[in-house]
């Protein structure tokens, strides 16, 4: 397979490098003096391929990291910050500010989500904008949230002032495939709700968050956004090490997540907001649309190549039907144009991490060693820097590719007689997270979904899996996540349950009124925000 080159559009060419020489703690960007790493994006700028230098960044090391630490301590101030105790909606300006200039953005964080991680062009903008979207919505859920406690309420004499306060510092990390709206999708309920945050970019993903240190720097109070560059095993773990870390918002793998929980000192004070690995599955049942499915099922395993947590990476597909589906499924896979992120109708882009075509390479081995056919065309065709989506038919339990999380392209397929199969599957698989159904009858179908939202978190009835729309609860069972995040229930996990509570008696009442009525705290409010 050819590594594709065509001419690079004038927008998207890289004329000048993102020497990102500066990091952002204590609300200064300090310029960094030390080691640097280079970036580079595996899509070639020449007709001999070569990977494209786009930039470099710091090598941050241990004490860079503990300053950025210690400035999200300052800033919260044990809960005496001026973020934490800040009036709802000053917070909320600040990130109306932010939002605003990261606006302004677009075009420089578009062009490298394509360079940094290949994401098609329509994607990219999606990624930006749905990240922009998430904010406002986020914002207008939390004066939503603001509205609805901003009253007393009392039980068995005691009056009561609830509302939700920060945690306290977070550290967050996210991944490379959604670079800009998983990790945002943490870093903005975190920091809204009052706390403070360390953050450190994905290894694949980073320089696009340059042209945001700026906005990040001018909105909000010193302290209380740090970012920081460099490897997750110098950077993260002396953070976690302190034990001053509050919550843990991570969205990548439980193998990253449980060695950074076990460097914390004191296990019950760190809460957990996770998104971790997941293996959904396709059901296909005899009555299904096939059409529809297959369509489905394409976009489910193949789009950004199936490096998507949400991604089908496994698909059962019914006996009676699976000599009809390999045959259309396989064909429509092979008609998939792969090409550079800004081509039209590349639907298949290079892959961001150099080693991923071995990776798929071993997988199709190991499978076709057992027994498995690459059942489409162009299946496993290679270039420098992509594998074309192998269909591997019958695979089996004893496949890696059955058994890992192939985060990218090759999709297995496993032929069912009993739907008990499938079910036993899941029961016994590590993942919770979602599955997509595809069937039609009703009696077939209600005690099936009856089981399935028992087995994960959401039931996709013939359509592929996803996240999205944001203000639908993400979550999942088992080894996929900690905690729900939606633009509602974000808020939620970043933030606890505190109030004031005071007997009703005259003396106390009397102070309650006055503190409304002086506006002298930020918390004891009824103000109701517009
Ligand atoms: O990587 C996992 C993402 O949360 C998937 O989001 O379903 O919108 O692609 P998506």
């Amino acid at each position: 397979m050819k590594t594709p080159f065509s001419n690079i559009p004038e927008a998207f060419q890289i004329t000048k490098l993102t020497k990102q020489d500066s990091y952002l703690v204590g609300g200064e960007l300090k310029q960094w003096k030390g080691e640097t790493s280079e970036v580079y994006s595996t899509i070639s700028s020449t007709k001999e391929y070569q990977p494209t230098l786009l930039g470099s960044i710091p090598t941050l090391g241990e004490k860079e990291a503990i300053e950025a630490l210690d400035a999200a301590c300052v800033a919260y101030n044990k809960g005496q910050g001026l973020w934490p105790t800040m009036k709802v909606v000053d917070r909320i300006s600040c990130m109306v500010k932010f939002v605003e200039q990261m606006k302004t953005k677009r075009e420089e964080v578009v062009k490298l989500l394509m360079w940094e991680i290949g994401k098609n062009l329509p994607d990219s903008e999606k990624e930006f904008d749905r990240t922009v979207e998430y904010i406002y919505d986020t914002i207008e859920d939390y004066k939503q949230m603001d509205r609805d406690s901003a009253k007393f309420e009392k039980h068995a004499g005691v009056h009561a002032h609830i509302r939700r306060g920060p945690l306290g510092v977070v550290l967050c990390l996210g991944p490379y495939n959604y670079p800009l709206n998983e990790t945002f999708a943490l870093l903005i309920p975190a920091l809204i709700m009052g706390n403070t945050a360390i953050f450190k970019p994905a290894k694949h993903g980073v320089l696009l968050i340059s042209p945001l240190l700026e906005a990040f720097k001018t909105s909000f109070p010193k302290g209380v956004v740090n970012i920081i560059y460099g490897r997750g095993r110098t950077v993260a773990t002396p953070i976690m090490q302190t034990g001053k870390v509050d919550v843990l918002a991570l969205i990548g793998n439980s193998k990253s997540a449980n060695a950074l929980q076990q460097q914390h000192p004191k296990s019950n004070r760190l809460r957990l907001v996770l998104g971790l690995e997941a293996k959904n599955p396709a059901i296909v049942l005899p009555d299904a649309d096939l059409d529809l499915a297959i369509d489905e099922c394409i976009a489910g395993a193949t789009s950004f190549n199936g490096q998507r947590c949400t991604a089908l990476k496994v698909l059962y597909v019914h006996q009676d039907i699976i000599e009809e589906f390999n045959k259309r499924f396989s064909a429509k896979v092979d008609a998939l144009k792969f090409g550079n992120p800004w081509e039209n109708g590349a639907k298949l882009t290079p892959l961001p991490e150099p080693d991923k075509p071995a990776y798929i390479q071993e997988l199709i081995d190991d499978a076709t060693s057992k027994g498995a056919k690459v059942i489409n065309a162009k299946g496993g065709e290679t270039s420098e820097n992509y594998i074309f989506p192998a269909v591997l038919y019958p695979v089996t339990k004893e496949m890696r590719v059955f058994q890992e999380e192939q985060f990218g392209p090759v999709i297995p397929v496993v032929p069912f007689n009993d739907i008990e199969e499938p079910l036993d599957d899941m029961a016994a698989s590590n993942y919770g997270q979602q599955v997509s159904l595809f069937g039609k009858d009703v009696k077939t179908l209600a005690p099936l979904i009856d089981t399935l939202v028992n087995l994960v978190c959401r039931v996709n009835l013939n359509s592929s899996c996803q996240r999205g729309p944001d203000v639908y609860p993400f979550t999942g069972r088992k080894d996929s996540a900690v905690a729900t995040l939606s633009v509602h229930d974000a808020l939620r996990s970043f933030s606890i349950r505190t109030f004031v509570a005071s007997k009703d008696n005259a003396y106390n009442n009397a102070i309650l009124k006055e503190l409304l009525d002086s506006k002298a705290s930020n918390f004891v409010s009824t103000d109701y925000i517009l």
